[in-house]
């Protein structure tokens, strides 16, 4: 049996993906900061899963995630590197302390979580998948922090892609738009925006849907994607087109 790790595993992209890879028989791992979300959806999971608490912004529980996994299912055949932080702001407002929250989640996260499985995933010829956004590949108003760590994200995404492609590991990464979650909801709780706002820039009118994004990860992460890496695909409706 295949093992998949999910970081923000117990929210939004996260679970649907977990859910998603559940149905297709892995074991998965959910990486979570707060074990009473992974109480609450719990239920909502079906197969060999595990929850593991941990920060991926501290290189120490990057190394742990690895190692907790190896030894509860045996290797690492999938990472996906979907946990995140969303801001929005002028950066005149832009703190030490914000930027540090932002890039140790979204960047340091990425990349030292990636670092750690690399000698368990080489083992099995397996597949890192990283969440950027829209917002990593054009500009977005008042988002320039956010969008700094989501560019980031792809700029690694490519690079990785090349230094590992010989040992037959893939690096891919999505580019989701607004995505209906708890962080969207949170944003336009935040913003005082509504749904309907975000939909009007939408080329097909909608935002997307947790599933959307985490069938377009799936794909990636999968043997049908066996000839891809370095990609970045957006799951966009549109917007960046
Ligand atoms: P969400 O907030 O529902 O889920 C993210 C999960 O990551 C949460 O459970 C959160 O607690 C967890 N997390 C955050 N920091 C963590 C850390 N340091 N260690 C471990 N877990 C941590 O958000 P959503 O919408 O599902 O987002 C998933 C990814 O998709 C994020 O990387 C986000 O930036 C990206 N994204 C989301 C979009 C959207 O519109 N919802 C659009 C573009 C990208």
């Amino acid at each position: 049996m295949k093992t998949a790790i999910i970081t923000g595993g117990t929210s939004g992209i996260g679970l649907a993906t977990a859910k998603i890879f559940l149905a297709q028989k892995y074991n998965c791992v959910l990486v979570g900061r707060n074990l009473s979300k992974f109480e609450k959806i719990k239920a909502e999971l079906f197969g060999n899963f595990e929850f593991i608490q941990a920060d991926v912004g501290k290189i120490s529980d990057c190394e742990k995630i690895i190692s907790e996994t190896v030894k509860i299912f045996g290797g690492v055949d999938v990472l996906i590197n979907n946990a995140g932080l969303y801001t929005e702001g002028a950066i005149s407002g832009v703190t030490e302390k914000d930027f540090d929250e932002i890039f140790n989640t979204n960047v340091k996260g990425v990349f030292f979580l990636s670092r750690a499985v690399f000698e368990e995933i080489k083992k099995r010829r397996g597949s890192i998948v990283n969440v950027a956004s829209d917002a990593g590949i054009k500009g977005n108003y008042f988002c320039a922090l956010y969008a700094a760590s989501k560019g980031a994200v792809v700029a690694f995404t490519k690079s990785l892609a090349l230094e590992l492609a010989n040992f037959g590991v893939r690096v891919n990464c999505v580019a989701p738009g607004d995505i209906l979650t708890p962080l969207t909801l949170q944003q336009l709780k935040n913003s005082g925006e509504t749904v309907g706002d975000l939909e009007k820039i939408y080329p097909v009118g909608r935002i997307g849907t947790a599933e959307e994004v985490a069938e377009a990860i799936y794909f990636l992460a999968s043997e049908k994607a066996s000839f891809i890496t370095g990609t970045i695909l957006s799951v966009d409706g549109g917007l960046t087109a």
